[in-house]
C-alpha cells in the first residue's frame, strides 16, 4: 500500500501443488497458496487488482461486502475473465468505508461453488481508524473441501450439490487444526471468515472469553460476550478473545440446516467426522507463561445508524425456493431461475426499502446482497433489536425475515443469492438495478 492510499496487487488464480490439511494436494490458489494474500485497506483507499486467471476455465473477482460502487467492474458477477487472460479491476472505498473483514473469492455464475471449493479466496481488511490497543490479530478463514485418493479436490455429485456440499476436510488458513500460542490475559482480535460453500459454522471457545465487535460490515455500540457465534457461508465475525491459563479448542459444532424431502440419507449430520454432535477441533489455542499486565478498555464505538426509524419507499418480497424441474431441482427466487440478460429488481437511488425474505423450503437459505448493506428488523415476525449492518442474512427454513436495506448512494447493477453457492450456481439468484 503506498502512501497516497493506493493498493496494488497481483492475483494469479492457478492450479498447483500445495499442502492442504496435512495432506499432499493439488488445489487452486490465488499466488500459489490458500487462502490467498490477505489485503489490507483504509477507509477512503483505492484497490487496483489485476487478476491473472492461469486456470482451465473461466473466471473472475468479487470484492464481498466492500461497499464500492458496481458501476463499470466494480461488480463483476458479469465480467468473463478466460483462461489465460488477465483483467484489471480498481475499487475506490468512500472514506467513511466501514472497518471490518471482507473477502474476496471467483463469481462466475456457474462454477462459483466449484472454484471456491478448490481454493479460490482471500481475506480483506479495511482497518480501523482507532485501532484496539494491544490486540494481536489472527484472520482466520475457514473452509471446507473434500481430496480423492490422489489429493485432487473431489467432483462433487449433484445430490450433495442440491443439499449444499459439505467437505470433509474442515480447515483454518489451508490448515487441519494448527495451534496457537498465548500468554494468559492476552487480548487478540480473531477476523473470522467462513468460506465454505455451504457449511454453517456454529464456532465456540469454551474456557476463554469472547467479545464480539461486529459481525460482516456491522459493529456493535459495545463489544457483546458470546458462548457462542453462528457464521453461514459468507458471514464475517470480528472477535476479541482475552486468554486464560490453559488453552482451548475452538470447535465447529454441528448446525442443523434442514434437508430437502427425498434427501434424507444425504443430511449433512450425517456425512462424517466433521459433522458429529461434538463438533470438530478447528484450531487449539495453547495458553502459559507469564500474564499479560492489565489491558485498556476497549473504546466504544459509532453507534450505527438504525434503519427501523427510517422513512420506507418501498417493500418487496422475496421469495426462495425449490422444486422439482425436469428430472432436477431447480432452486429460484420470485419463481424465476437466474438469467444474465434479465433485471428482476428495480430500486431508485437514495432510498430506504424493507424486503421480506420468505423462505419457502425446509432448509435454510442465508441471503447475500451485494453492495447495499441490511439491517436485519424481524425474524419470523420477532423483532430483532441490536441490528447492525450485515450482508448475508440467515432465512430460516420456512421461515421469514424482514431487512431494511440502504440504497442511500452507488447506483448500477449487482446481484443477491443464497450464500449456499452451490444453490447460486444453480439458480438462486436475481440482479437489481439502482438508477
Ligand atoms: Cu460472497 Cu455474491 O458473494
Ligand atoms: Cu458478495
Ligand atoms: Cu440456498
Amino acid at each position: 500500500r503506498s502512501a497516497n492510499g493506493q493498493l496494488q496487487v497481483r492475483l494469479q488464480a492457478a492450479p498447483g501443488p500445495m499442502v492442504l490439511g496435512g495432506r499432499q494436494a493439488t488445489a487452486l490458489g490465488y499466488n500459489g497458496g490458500i487462502p490467498g494474500p490477505t489485503l489490507r485497506l483504509f477507509p477512503g483507499d483505492v484497490l487496483r487488482v489485476e487478476l491473472v486467471n492461469n486456470l482451465a476455465q473461466a473466471t473472475n473477482l468479487h470484492v464481498h461486502g466492500l461497499h464500492v460502487s458496481p458501476e463499470g467492474n466494480g461488480d463483476n458477477v458479469f465480467v468473463s475473465v478466460n483462461p489465460g487472460d488477465a483483467f484489471s479491476y480498481g475499487y475506490k472505498l468512500p472514506a467513511d468505508h466501514p472497518p471490518g473483514v471482507y473477502w474476496y473469492h471467483p463469481h462466475h455464475h456457474g462454477m462459483v461453488a466449484d472454484q471456491i471449493f478448490a481454493g479460490l479466496f482471500g481475506a480483506i481488511i479495511v482497518e480501523d481508524r482507532k485501532p484496539i490497543e494491544s490486540a494481536l490479530e489472527r484472520v482466520l478463514l475457514i473452509s471446507d473441501t473434500t481430496l480423492d485418493g490422489q489429493g485432487n479436490v473431489a467432483q462433487v455429485p449433484m445430490m450433495e450439490r442440491m443439499m449444499g456440499r459439505q467437505g470433509e476436510l474442515l480447515l483454518v488458513n489451508g490448515q487441519s487444526n494448527p495451534h496457537f500460542d498465548a500468554r494468559p490475559g492476552q487480548r487478540e482480535r480473531w477476523r473470522i471468515v467462513n468460506t465454505c460453500v455451504a457449511r454453517y459454522l456454529r464456532l465456540r471457545l469454551d474456557g476463554q472469553q469472547m467479545q464480539l465487535l461486529g459481525m460482516d460490515s456491522g459493529r456493535f455500540p459495545a463489544p457483546k460476550t458470546v458462548k457462542e457465534v453462528l457464521l453461514t457461508p459468507g458471514n464475517r465475525a470480528d472477535l476479541l478473545v482475552t486468554t486464560s491459563d490453559g488453552g482451548s479448542v475452538l470447535r465447529a459444532l454441528y448446525q442443523d440446516r434442514g434437508s430437502m424431502p427425498g434427501m434424507m440419507g444425504q443430511m449433512p449430520g450425517e456425512r462424517g467426522p466433521a459433522d458429529q454432535p461434538d463438533g470438530t477441533a478447528l484450531a487449539t489455542l495453547r495458553v502459559a507463561g507469564e500474564p499479560v499486565p492489565q489491558l485498556p478498555t476497549v473504546p466504544i464505538q459509532d453507534v450505527p445508524e438504525d434503519l427501523r426509524s427510517a422513512a420506507v419507499a418501498a417493500r418487496r418480497r422475496i421469495v426462495l425456493a425449490a422444486g422439482m424441474g425436469t428430472g432436477m431441482m431447480r432452486f429460484t427466487i420470485n419463481g424465476k431461475e437466474f438469467q444474465e440478460a434479465r433485471i428482476d429488481t428495480r430500486v431508485a437511488s437514495g432510498s430506504v426499502e424493507e424486503w421480506t425474505l420468505t423462505n419457502a423450503t425446509p432448509m435454510d437459505h442465508p441471503f447475500h446482497l451485494h453492495v447495499w448493506p441490511m439491517q436485519i428488523i424481524e425474524e419470523n415476525g420477532q423483532s430483532v433489536d441490536d441490528a447492525i449492518w450485515q450482508d448475508v442474512v440467515n432465512v430460516p427454513a420456512n421461515g421469514r425475515v424482514k431487512v431494511r436495506v440502504a440504497f442511500k448512494d452507488f447506483r448500477g447493477r449487482s446481484v443477491y443469492h443464497c450464500h449456499i453457492l452451490d444453490h447460486e450456481d444453480l439458480g438462486m439468484m436475481g440482479s437489481i438495478e439502482v438508477t
